[in-house]
């Protein structure tokens, strides 16, 4: 791995194994990219790639240089306004109210490992020789402003990170109306654009499409990532799939409001742009200021969709989470939330935690609805003070209750939020985003609190504080559950409105730091009406998400396998639920139910002491088989084999770091009737280890596993079975089965 700066040609090379990226100092001494894919060797200059030419009718050549226009040439971080006329990676707005910046370059320096960045999540390293790291200083001397470029390439995964840094020295100040993390500039448009988009309760869907000349993209204007767009997008060869082909991938780590475009010009080049999203946005300077952009994850894959996200899975779990649960195998959790919704009491809570325990289960959950009078969702956010009407002796006494039983302790909290209808609203009216003399949209029933002032975070801080010092919990769920809406910070000058979205999501994180920094020991888990918030960032705070309400089998397949492309299984919460389900009305069997939350971090989310002894005792069996096989599961490879958003069937295997061990899951959404015999192609193993296959009498070398299939006929296919598969349902709708593999 290096960072190689040649003197002679003014390039920048940052290699390892596996990629390179190139770029150089252009004439105008700002920057221009040369390359960017499959790692190449080294050599002095690769500077013939910037392709100067001279068009006749160019539009903004410049002076005395017929073959330099910006508009022709690929760039690293273009400007606005300077004879490029795509759209620009930021604008600055000067005293006299130009937008025309000239940022050429000063110094760079190269140094071992990673910088933190102030403020903000991002990914890190933990040992000597991880990462390099490149600034690259650019200066616009006329108005006194330096933007620090910063590049890390990691050494042993495909990964080049980026963001962008400004500082300003000038007196006059300067206001930033845009300001991305990252641009680059491929040389061609033969791509298909990945995003995943979607909405409450079907969060993640993988949408594909071919890219167009102009732009299109995937954005935020709602304060938070959202249900409806993740901060990623892939660029994928037309011919690449999961297994094969080119794939680049470009995450955002942060939780609000976010830009990730792609424009396609009619030179046929591929500009992508990804940072805070600018509506709404900017930024006021004055002299001794710095702004930190949130960070660019880049990742580079020739071997597919699959090999992309095994890249984004070990970094994001190993580089990107923190602190003690990173590494720890999760807790098999039961909350109560569609057991009970809002209608609980001591005796019910306890009664779920004795038949969990029972059970084999690790860890309870109290949810929303133990504090001020909160009977249903109108009320009392904001007062975090426990419901004595509901709990007589507070969280103290429950959680000491539940403990005793010999379970962890959970407790859901949404700081962020208040109801007009608190002691914290009659109080503070004016802590509450809202824009003066106009109308103030809830969304359910509820407000957002204004976490760009610093007394807000510590008033709810030192109230949640209080909470978790008071009492045994091991476990925090913190919920968001709206969208920002007619923003505007009560009190605070004009010059700071365009700051509030983004320093509210600076206040979530210190929030986050602060809490996760005097409570080490409990595992925080990232919530936003289930996937609304689901993104790098939180991932920093929170090693696990809720990744959707819809707590449904069938809708779960897609849920994960779209989150898989970017997350990895020891992030996603997946639950078991009652049926008929809560959100779509439908009936799966218990063990279809688990098959499928397997692949996450596991728990329950029903009224244990509604379910048959048949079903308590198929509860107590998933436990134990999720107690043995979660080590796998969580910190396995994963491997997608089978696309419930093309086809019936959804196939999915985790495979050990070793290989081996591995556990496959299959499933069929409807039972079809006489269809050709079936194999599994399977992935991840050794060639030459032979792996016995749960419930089957044989045992099989990887090569034929990975090469012929492992054969799944059943009686679809006119075979009728006499084992039963591991964790197998009965044949029909939503069937389900498991195949542990392990290599003897
Ligand atoms: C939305 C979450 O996604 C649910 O799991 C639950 O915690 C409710 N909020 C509680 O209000």
């Amino acid at each position: 791995m290096a960072i190689v700066y040649h003197e002679n040609s003014r390039e920048f090379h940052l290699y390892n194994n596996e990629i390179s990226y190139i770029f150089k100092i252009m004439d105008n001494e700002q920057l221009g990219q040369l390359y960017y894919g499959k790692h190449i060797n080294d050599r002095e200059s690769f500077g013939h790639l910037l392709e100067y030419g001279f068009r006749d009718m160019a539009p903004c050549v410049f002076e005395g240089n017929h073959v330099f226009s910006l508009e022709h040439v690929k760039q690293e971080y273009p400007a606005y306004g300077t004879g490029d006329m795509r759209y620009s990676a930021f604008e600055i707005e000067q005293k006299n109210g130009s937008l025309i910046t000239d940022f050429k370059y000063k110094s760079h320096s190269i140094y071992e490992g990673k910088p933190k960045l102030a403020g903000l999540p991002a990914t890190y390293t933990e040992a000597p020789g991880e990462a390099v790291t490149l600034e690259i200083f650019l200066e616009d001397a006329l108005i006194q402003t330096d933007l620090i470029l910063t590049y890390t390439i990691y050494e042993e995964m495909p990964v080049l990170t980026r963001n962008a840094r400004y500082v300003c020295s000038s007196a006059e100040g300067i206001t930033l109306k845009a300001a991305m993390s990252a641009s680059i500039d491929l040389p061609d448009n033969n791509y298909e654009m990945i995003d995943l988009s979607g909405a409450w309760g079907r969060e993640r869907s993988v949408n594909v499409h071919q890219l167009h000349y102009g732009v299109q993209g995937v954005y935020s204007m709602r304060g938070s990532s959202s249900h409806q767009f993740n901060p990623f997008l892939a660029l994928k060869r037309p011919e690449a799939g999961e297994f094969t082909g080119e794939v680049l991938g470009f995450s955002l780590v942060y939780s609000g409001n976010f830009l990730a475009q792609v424009e396609v010009d009619t030179f046929d080049v591929t500009r992508i742009l990804m940072g805070i999203h600018p509506n709404g946005f900017q930024w006021s300077m004055a002299k001794g200021d710095t702004f930190q952009t949130p960070e660019v994850v880049m990742v580079y894959s020739n071997e597919g969709l699959n090999k992309m996200s095994q890249t984004y899975h070990k970094l994001y779990r190993t580089r990107l989470a923190r602190g003690k649960w990173r590494d720890l195998p999760r807790p098999i959790l039961i909350n109560n939330w569609e057991a009970t919704y809002f209608n609980f009491n001591e005796e019910k809570i306890i009664g779920i935690a004795e038949t969990a325990k029972k059970l084999g289960i690790e860890l309870f959950v109290l949810d929303d609805g133990w504090f001020g009078k909160r009977d249903d969702a109108n009320s009392s956010l904001g007062d975090w003070f426990p419901d004595p009407k509901k709990l007589p002796g507070g969280i103290k006494g429950i959680a000491e209750k539940v403990t005793k039983l010999g379970l962890q302790f959970g407790l859901w909290f949404e700081p962020e939020m208040v109801n007009k209808d608190s002691d914290l609203y009659r109080a503070h009216p004016e802590w509450m985003l809202a824009a003066p003399g106009r109308n103030i949209s809830h969304g359910r029933n509820q407000y957002v609190l204004d976490f760009s002032k610093d007394e807000v975070i510590e008033y709810v801080g030192g109230l949640v504080e209080k909470v978790l010092e008071e009492a045994p919990i091991s476990y925090v769920k913190w919920d968001m559950n709206r969208s920002m809406s007619e923003v505007f910070s009560q009190g605070q000058d004009a010059g700071c409105q365009g700051k509030v979205i983004h320093r509210c999501i600076l206040g979530v994180y210190k929030l986050y730091e602060r809490l996760t920094e005097k409570f080490p020991h409990i595992l925080f888990e990232s919530c936003a009406s289930g996937g609304g918030r689901f993104d790098p960032g939180m991932l920093y705070y929170a090693p696990q998400g809720w990744i959707s309400d819809d707590t449904d089998a069938v809708e779960r397949l897609k849920i994960q396998y779209g989150t898989s492309y970017v997350y990895p299984l020891s992030s996603m919460g997946s639950h078991v639920s009652a049926v008929p389900n809560h959100q779509v009305f439908r009936n799966t069997h218990i063990d279809t139910r688990a098959n499928v939350a397997y692949f996450g971090t596991f728990g329950y989310e029903l009224d244990l002491n509604q379910l048959s002894p048949e079903e308590q005792q198929s509860v107590a069996q998933q436990v134990q088989f999720m107690k043995k096989y979660r080590e796998l599961i969580q910190k396995g490879v994963f491997y997608r084999l089978s696309n419930p958003f093309e086809k019936n069937e959804t196939a999915w295997m985790v495979v050990s770091e070793d290989r081996m061990q591995a556990l496959v899951g299959y499933y069929r959404v409807l039972q079809p009737v006489n269809t050709g015999y079936k194999r599994l192609v399977l992935k991840g193993l050794q060639e030459d280890s032979q792996y016995t296959v749960s419930s089957r009498e044989t045992s099989h070398y990887g090569d034929e596993l990975m090469n012929c299939g492992l054969v799944i006929s059943d009686r679809a296919s006119g075979v009728s079975k006499k084992e039963t598969e591991l964790g197998e349902t009965k044949q029909g709708d939503y069937y389900s089965c498991l195949f542990l593999l392990e290599a003897i």
